[in-house]
């Protein structure tokens, strides 16, 4: 027997659970990236993001969104380009790592220099390269939207996010 689903509130006069919220959201499977950038100094900075998203087909347009609450937001918001790093199965330990605020979050971490010189994480399922084209302020959170200028991907199994939890996909079919 299927479970009863929670319901939750999100009047302004009622009382609202952003966790919970987040728990209804977090039903939404996505795969994992980590975005990531170079500061004018020559200094990595790369975070795990679930919000990735495409946008648009022609022109190759993608969308992600930072915390206002992140360390990072300056850099990301003066930052000229970033790459998305789509991550493969294999690579939760990297997604952990970046997901931490910590420094040196890029020790240990195999990466190549990209065509526009941002650190890339090898052996992803999928890098994309982009042009840090607009910034839309909404709530806690700021959008960014990249316009893609160079991207290279691989076949294979890509990370999956469900509900707090890492996964992998247990069998693939085509989309009617
Ligand atoms: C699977 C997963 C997805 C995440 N997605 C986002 C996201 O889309 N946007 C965001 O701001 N933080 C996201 N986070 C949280 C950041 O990775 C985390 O806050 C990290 O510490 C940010 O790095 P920073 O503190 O160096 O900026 C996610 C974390 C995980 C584990």
């Amino acid at each position: 027997m299927s479970e009863q689903p929670t319901s939750g509130a999100c009047e302004p006069q009622q009382v609202f659970d952003p966790r919970d919220f987040r728990n209804a959201l977090g039903t939404f499977p996505t795969g994992v990236t980590v975005v990531t950038m170079v500061t004018p100094e020559g200094v990595p900075v790369g975070l795990t993001c679930n919000s990735f998203s495409s946008v648009s087909l022609s022109p190759a347009l993608v969308l992600w969104s930072l915390s206002l609450r992140s360390p990072n937001l300056s850099n990301f918001l003066q930052a000229p380009h970033f790459a998305i790093n789509i991550l493969a199965a294999d690579q939760r330990d990297v997604s952990q790592r970046f997901a931490q605020s910590i420094a040196n979050k890029f020790e240990g971490v195999d990466q190549v220099t990209g065509k526009l010189g941002l650190p890339l994480i090898a052996n992803a399922a999928a890098h994309l390269e982009c042009r840090n084209e607009t910034r839309y302020y909404s709530g806690d959170h700021v959008i960014f939207i990249g316009h893609v200028l160079h991207y290279a991907y691989r076949q294979c199994q890509p990370l999956l996010f469900c509900s707090g939890r890492y996964a992998t996909m247990e069998r693939e079919g085509d989309a009617t």
